[in-house]
């Protein structure tokens, strides 16, 4: 949620403040601004929108300096407007913020600092840290860049909640100041030019080495040397150089009209490179090396909680029951915003297991956090392999899946869901799990990216079908077991993106309830492959035709049943019953993506989302 990033080099700032922004507009797009310092005082220029905007501002106000900052916002406090949209200044207009996070107690600070005489002009809690550390600057009578660093000491202290910021001041001259807390802050040293940003993926072609910020870290900028300190006044941990991953880089969109397209017709490949290497047939078993786990010291594990958000919450239902029916492990699923907050009873058995795209959720970094604290095993599946949760964890397991830009996550989905089938494997094979079952499953498995390939050919079929049902109010989804959760996903996908009021549903939950919604204008997306619970499927469907409910099934090819009873039929490969929710994931992915078209919504940013939630 923002992004932010800043510079500080021997020539303008401009070129990389307005690009490496523009890499990080999946954070949030709602408005953008930069500060520089222009001689001796600085400048600022906003927009409400994109980077784009920003970019068409500074086109018609051009604006040099060295060192800036700039900032891609997601609101959180205050509407969207020029007004609320950073970099903030202080009182004394000299020193200019930016902020990703959320300062918990701003009103409690914004009452005291209005009490002793400060004017606010935006309702963000950044501007207030911007006031509190200029107050604090103002009323050292050293004026230098000690004493700024030690204002962002002082205020800091006094903030509850989280931060990454980025601070610059009209009377230090060549100078940049940053610390974070609970918000990621990446640094980029390089000879000629020093960087700040949220996400490494806005230093690429910048600069080669990087250091990951820790919590409570504070870094000076000078363009040419940089220190570290920390918040309360201790000493940094010695910094480790790392060089900037390929992987961070974005991608183009291709062929395809939208990331979001790209990225679904992407998973017969990302589904091919999360296996890679992984599966190890002549042993009837996968291997996952950064799990740093033997096979006796996975034995031991007793009890497994998957954790995470949105989606990736999703995933992990759809994995406990993979887990459970391969391993026998009792497996339990928790929103991390609910497990950090639980009390869960955790010990040395429990391996916790923190899902996340990104790797910088909050919730889920904080459940983490919680979980290590307690003494469980903590381990990371992510797609950003040097992300807060991949470094933070004992081990972890990447998923491979390449950069992921349409905010509406999709072929990362399916990374999971594969990442958690294997996990199944291992853990069944050091258990009960027989070779031979264990071969078919690896056999199925093998064949997965072509019958996704397959199930991607019914594209334009599920865009007529789309086109059909876009002006529809309400939508439900209906599936059992693993399928459940994949009608929970296809659900959040059809509302993130189309804004249509949808909900998923268990298909034996319709009598305890959702039937009362079925009427005319209701269509029921029901996923009824042909597996053992297909009969309780088609009694399901009956029940809504009955009252006279719209019903879109998604199948089996060969089925004879679904294309006569149902409004629509849309059918997919044949394919083992453990991985029908692939299939079926991937046809709900473009059934909402084909909707937002249909409605005209802008599919890749949709409103109100980010891409990356680092605040609670
Ligand atoms: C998915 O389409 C959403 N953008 C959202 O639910 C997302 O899955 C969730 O915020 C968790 O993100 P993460 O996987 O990066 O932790």
């Amino acid at each position: 949620m923002c992004g932010i990033v800043g510079t500080i080099g021997k020539t303008d700032t401009l070129p990389f403040l307005l690009e490496g922004l523009g890499r990080l507009e999946y954070r949030g797009y709602d408005s953008a601004g930069v500060a520089v310092l222009s001689g001796n005082e600085i400048q600022t220029r906003k927009a409400v929108g994109g980077v784009a905007q920003l970019v068409a501002e500074v086109e018609q106000n051009p604006l040099r300096g060295n060192p800036g900052i700039s900032h891609t916002r997601w609101a959180t406090h205050g509407g969207v407007t020029t007004e609320n949209a950073h970099p903030h200044l202080d009182a004394s207009g000299k020193l200019a913020l930016v902020h990703n996070g959320v300062v918990e107690n701003h009103k409690h600070l914004r009452d005291e600092l209005i009490g002793r005489g400060h004017v606010f002009l935006s309702q963000t809690d950044t501007e207030v840290l911007a006031h509190l550390i200029g107050e604090a600057f103002d009323q050292n009578s050293d004026r230098n860049r000690s004493a700024l660093l030690h204002a962002m000491q002082e205020a800091l202290r006094h903030v509850r909640g989280t931060y990454a910021i980025a601070v610059i001041h009209a009377d230090l001259g060549k100078f940049l100041a940053a610390a974070r807390s609970g918000s990621p802050l990446v640094l980029g040293i390089g000879k000629e030019a020093q960087f700040i940003a949220s996400d490494a993926a806005a230093l690429d072609g910048w600069v080669q080495d990087i250091i990951y910020l820790k919590d409570q870290d504070i870094a000076a900028l000078d363009g040419e040397s940089f220190h570290l300190a920390t918040v309360n006044g201790g000493t940094a941990t010695a910094p480790k150089l790392r060089k900037i991953q390929v992987e961070a880089r974005a991608t183009g969109k291709g062929i395809f009209p939208h990331h979001m397209l790209k990225e679904i017709h992407e998973q017969p490949d990302t589904l091919r490179e999360a296996m890679k290497g992984r599966l190890i047939p002549e042993e009837s078993t996968a291997r996952f090396t950064g799990l740093h786990r033997t096979n006796e010291q996975l034995r031991d594990l007793k009890r497994i909680i998957l954790t995470g958000c949105g989606t990736t919450f999703h995933a992990a239902l759809a994995g406990e029951y993979m887990i459970e029916s391969l391993s026998r492990i009792p497996v339990e699923c928790d929103y991390a915003s609910e497990f950090r907050y639980r009390n869960a009873p955790l010990d040395p058995e429990t391996a916790v297991f923190a899902m996340s795209q990104s790797g910088e959720t909050a919730d889920t970094l904080a459940a983490l956090r919680e979980s290590k604290r307690k003494g469980a095993l903590t381990l990371g599946i992510c797609n950003n392999v040097f992300s807060t949760i991949s470094r933070e964890s004992d081990g972890g397991i990447g998923l491979r899946a390449g950069v992921e830009i349409g905010v509406a996550a999709t072929k990362t989905f399916t990374s999971e869901l594969v990442i958690l089938a294997m996990l199944g494997l291992i853990l069944g094979r050091i258990r009960d799990l027989s070779q031979a079952d264990a071969a078919e499953i690896i056999e199925s498995l093998e064949r997965l990216p072509d019958l996704v390939a397959r199930t991607l050919e019914r594209d334009a079929l599920i865009a007529d079908i789309a086109a059909k049902y876009a002006k529809t109010r309400n939508f439900l989804f209906m599936g059992r077991q693993a399928n459940f959760p994949i009608a929970l996903e296809g659900a959040l996908k059809m509302k993130e993106i189309t804004y249509i009021a949808s909900s998923g549903h268990p298909s034996a939950e319709l009598k305890h309830g959702i039937i009362a919604l079925i009427n005319e204008e209701t269509p029921t997306i029901v996923l009824a492959p042909q597996d053992d619970v297909f009969e309780k499927n088609v009694s399901n469907i009956e029940e809504i035709k009955a009252r006279r409910g719209p019903v879109i099934a998604i199948g089996t090819e060969g089925d004879n049943t679904l294309a006569s009873l149902c409004d629509e039929a849309i059918l997919l490969p044949a394919a083992p019953g453990f991985l029908s929710p692939f299939l079926n994931s991937i046809a709900l992915q473009l059934l909402a993506y084909h909707t937002a078209v249909a409605l005209g919504c802008n599919v890749d940013k949709p409103r109100n989302l980010a891409k990356s939630v680092t605040v609670e």
